[in-house]
């Protein structure tokens, strides 16, 4: 049993509060507006969740540091543009040991970062766990089946949260990528606002799968770009989050686009919804991110201009109908890892802020062995993304006149099923090693020091150069050597010897 507060009586906070009460925990729900304490109190009942009965056991506070003394859990449930304000005053009396877990989505329009990023600037001493996945409301108040995302880069606290929160009708998964979870919890929304939108103007099923399917290539493109995981975005918290919010008759957003679409102007469809529509808040930081991530973005532009830039609707659909249509995949599969490597580092590089460490090695890697394992693992501990430059096989032959028993395909595979390995490419000429390492933004080369002093030269292009102690007695030439050693004894002795059996049924 824990002992917990929720922060906010709106739906969502309202509706966490009861699922948290019936599965046997302590909870006090708190909000800014007396007045609403006051009437839920009273009524039992929710103005959004008119069915849900309001368990007896569940207690109201308008003070907030009564409100969070003595609780093991504090969950934040405000409207996004209240998230700082609250976090500010609990930061005077937050306990260290209080998990603090947040279920407000969106993005802080002058700072650019997400919602636990916010609190825990506010709260330094803390670290946020960010609940967000296909939940609405008004199900999760009927008891219907729901999954959801602990996301925490602390596994630990996501643990923590997913043990809280699971309930028979709750499942709760845990992601390390909180702020992919993040991001998608709030770009999803306005994405919600054009299926709305779409719906409004009378267009159908087709171009709503459309905009579902072009408007997740929007989050997942912005999301990489920022940093973070692309299959975070095929998650509950992306395409699952974003499927419900775009389709279902519950999403306010969707319903708030669906007016707009119907020649509604923005503030009016607002009014009319009566609550927070998140996807409007979001807009300026989504905005502001594309321009600083040049990311092209054209969904969310597209509804950007109509709610804030005064362009009429149907203009703005047809400007993106017809839009010069491009390609949806560009390259080959295989290369897409290497693209989405380069990508990412390269935004971090512009972006200033903290990097990846990236690490490049080069070998033939011919019969893998535990010399090769030896000299990954201790290449990746030394920075956080290792790329293995594997020579090809034309290469090898035309430059330094060596056969492999493998192929470079082969070699490949063998190495990319490595745990220490992120990246595998081919090493076609001498000269490429100057060039990859500006390609890759190298910060360390390594090589066995069976090299030593051959690569210093590498030192002119600003990367480290560090050459590590050769594993004893191994190599591929000595295998070689064994084996063909080892066969050229075995092979005579087995002549030489007649009792051998030679039927494979015996
Ligand atoms: N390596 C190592 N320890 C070993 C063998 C290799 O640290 N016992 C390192 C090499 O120094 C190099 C990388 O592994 O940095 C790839 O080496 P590669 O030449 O492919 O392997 P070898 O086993 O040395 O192959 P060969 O005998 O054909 O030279």
């Amino acid at each position: 049993m824990h002992n917990i507060v929720v922060l906010g009586a709106g739906t969502w906070g309202i509706a966490l509060a009861r699922l948290l009460s019936v599965s046997g925990n302590k909870v006090t729900v708190w909000s800014a507006i007396p007045e609403e304490i006051a009437l839920l109190d009273k009524e039992r009942v929710h103005k959004n969740l008119p069915f849900m009965v309001i368990p007896d056991e569940i207690s109201f506070q308008k003070d907030l540091r009564s409100a969070c003394l003595d609780k093991d859990v504090i969950l934040l449930a405000v409207p996004s543009v209240f998230v700082r304000e609250t976090a500010k005053m609990l930061s005077e009396f937050y306990q260290d040991s209080q998990l603090i877990i947040n279920v407000s989505k969106g993005i802080e329009t002058d700072s650019l970062l997400t919602m636990s990023e916010v609190i825990e600037s506010e709260i330094p001493q803390t670290q946020v766990v960010a609940l967000s996945g296909p939940t609405h409301a008004e199900e999760v108040a009927r008891d219907m089946p729901t999954t959801i995302v602990a996301a925490c880069s602390d596994l630990a606290l996501a643990e923590k949260t997913q043990k809280v929160m699971s309930n028979p009708v709750l499942r709760v998964f845990t992601n390390t990528d909180i702020k992919g979870v993040e991001l998608c919890a709030a770009l999803k929304n306005i994405i919600a606002l054009a299926t709305g939108i779409s719906a409004g103007l009378g267009y159908g099923d087709n171009i709503k799968a459309a905009i579902i399917t072009r408007g997740l290539a929007e989050i997942k493109k912005l999301g990489e770009a920022v940093g973070c995981l692309s299959e975070t975005f095929s998650g509950l918290a992306g395409m699952g989050d974003l499927i419900v919010t775009a389709t279902s008759k519950h999403s306010r957003n969707n319903r708030c686009g669906y007016l707009i679409g119907q020649g509604y102007a923005p503030q009016d469809a607002v009014n009319q919804i009566g609550m927070v529509v998140e996807g409007i808040n979001a807009l300026p930081a989504a905005i502001a991110l594309a321009n600083k991530y040049h990311v092209e973005l054209p969904i969310i532009r597209a509804v950007d201009s109509v709610i804030n830039h005064g362009v009429d609707v149907k203009q703005a659909a047809s400007d993106l109908l017809g839009k010069e249509v491009t390609i949806e995949l560009q390259k080959p599969v295989v290369d897409i890892s290497f693209e989405m490597a380069v990508m990412k580092s390269a935004a971090r590089y512009e972006d200033g802020g903290q990097s990846m460490k990236r690490v490049i090695t080069y070998g033939t890697f011919d019969l893998l062995h535990y010399g090769h394992i030896n000299l990954l693992r201790r290449a990746k501990a030394l920075g956080d993304y290792l790329i293995v430059v594997i020579s090809s096989d034309e290469f090898n032959w035309n430059e330094k006149h060596k056969k492999c028993y493998f192929s470079y395909e082969q070699r490949k595979a063998l190495v990319e099923a490595v745990r220490y390995v992120d990246l595998v490419i081919p090493e076609e000429s001498w000269d490429q090693k100057r060039r990859d390492m500006h390609e890759y933004h190298i910060d360390t080369f390594v090589m066995g020091d069976d090299w030593k002093g051959k690569f210093d030269f590498l030192k002119e292009e600003g990367v480290e150069v560090v050459y590590l102690p050769r594993t004893p007695e191994i190599s591929t030439s000595k295998m070689k050597k064994d084996l063909y050693d080892a066969n050229a004894v075995d092979g005579e002795s087995k002549t030489s010897h007649d009792d051998i059996n030679t039927d494979p049924t015996k």
